[in-house]
């Protein structure tokens, strides 16, 4: 079994950005609800029931194992805790299915967990050998290696510039190609080690290890990490009430990007310019909390090099 030692990132700064939200339901209806759409080992919602006694938490993880962490960490709090084993776009129909018809927060800490990336079974790591599994979700989907051996060339490109942003992916995909005709993709290494063959030396000096673009470009295709979140973060912001607030961390700019597209519109008035007056139609139903994205601190960053590449956003649901 998981070290239960997990240090939670920026968990007091997301705790006093939902505080409000969370207080002003409890003044006003004597409980809060709050959606941690990412449970993972259980920090933030463990520390947000301390907290407020009168919370309840809807917590998501597509990962078996992490539920079973997160359970043994909030040990028991569990009791204000319910655990959703769903990918988190499927926030509406679980709100749903619990006659939950409105929650006071949202808090999605995106990506892998260290859990996910420190265990080399998993796959996510291009430093450790392991299958080509990298599904967050153990328990269905298709894993890294069918995508590599099944999709077409043009598809694998794509995948590689897209979402891992690499000159040379067709370089990469025409030596995957090959060594997949060779029965030789099975593992990691030998993809780490067919991705450094495929780029030029010089290319391959900076810019630390050149397989971190196509294992990035692979765990997001696998899991599909783009697509869903572009329909979560929709379905949280008509979740909340008026007062609700949305916090969101990302790891990675193609997740920031989107985070950042949905708040900037839903903050942003259509109303005609030249008006006097906001009309209710057309005026912004969410305002900023944070103005622009906030990093880590430095402290933090050196006690947890992962929260490095961490934006922070937040806005606050303002009309229904
Ligand atoms: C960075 S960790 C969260 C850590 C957590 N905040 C904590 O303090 O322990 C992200 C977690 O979200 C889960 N996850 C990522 N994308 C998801 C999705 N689309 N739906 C559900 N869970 C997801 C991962 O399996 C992982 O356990």
């Amino acid at each position: 079994m998981q070290e239960l030692q997990h240090v939670p990132v920026a968990l007091e700064r997301c705790i006093d950005l939902l505080s409000p939200s969370i207080e002003k339901a409890i003044a006003e209806r004597g409980v809060a609800v709050v959606v941690d759409a990412t449970l993972g080992m259980g920090g933030h919602s463990k520390a947000i029931l301390a907290k407020f006694p009168n919370v309840r938490i809807i917590g998501f993880d597509r990962d078996l194992t992490a539920i079973e962490i997160a359970k043994r960490n909030i040990g028991p709090l569990l009791e204000r805790l319910t655990i959703v084993h769903e990918v988190y776009d499927q926030i509406g129909s679980v709100l749903e299915e619990l006659g939950i018809e409105h929650i006071d927060g949202a808090l999605f800490d995106l990506g892998v967990s260290s859990m996910q990336l420190d265990d080399a079974q998993r796959g996510f790591a291009y430093s450790q050998d392991a299958p080509l599994d990298m599904r967050m979700d153990q328990s269905q989907g298709i894993t890294a290696q069918e995508v590599l051996l099944t999709y077409e060339r043009g598809a694998l490109i794509r995948i590689l510039r897209a979402y891992g942003d690499e000159k040379f992916a067709p370089r990469i995909v025409d030596n995957i190609i090959e060594a997949r005709e060779e029965n030789r993709l099975s593992s990691t290494k030998q993809l780490a080690d067919l991705i450094k063959e495929s780029i030029p030396a010089p290319a391959r000096r900076t810019g630390g290890n050149p397989a971190k673009r196509t294992f990035q470009a692979l765990r997001i295709e696998v899991n599909q990490e783009l697509a869903v979140l572009e329909r979560a973060i929709p379905a949280s912001m008509d979740a909340l009430v008026p007062g609700g607030r949305i916090v969101v961390m990302a790891y990675q700019s193609l997740e920031d990007k989107i985070v950042k597209s949905f708040f900037t519109k839903a903050c942003t008035s259509t109303t005609p310019r030249g008006l006097p007056v906001e009309l209710p139609d057309t005026a912004a139903k969410f305002q900023f909390v944070i103005t622009g994205s906030e990093s880590a601190t430095e402290s933090e960053i050196l006690e947890n090099p992962r929260a490095q590449s961490m934006r922070l956003r937040a806005i606050e649901k303002v009309a229904a």
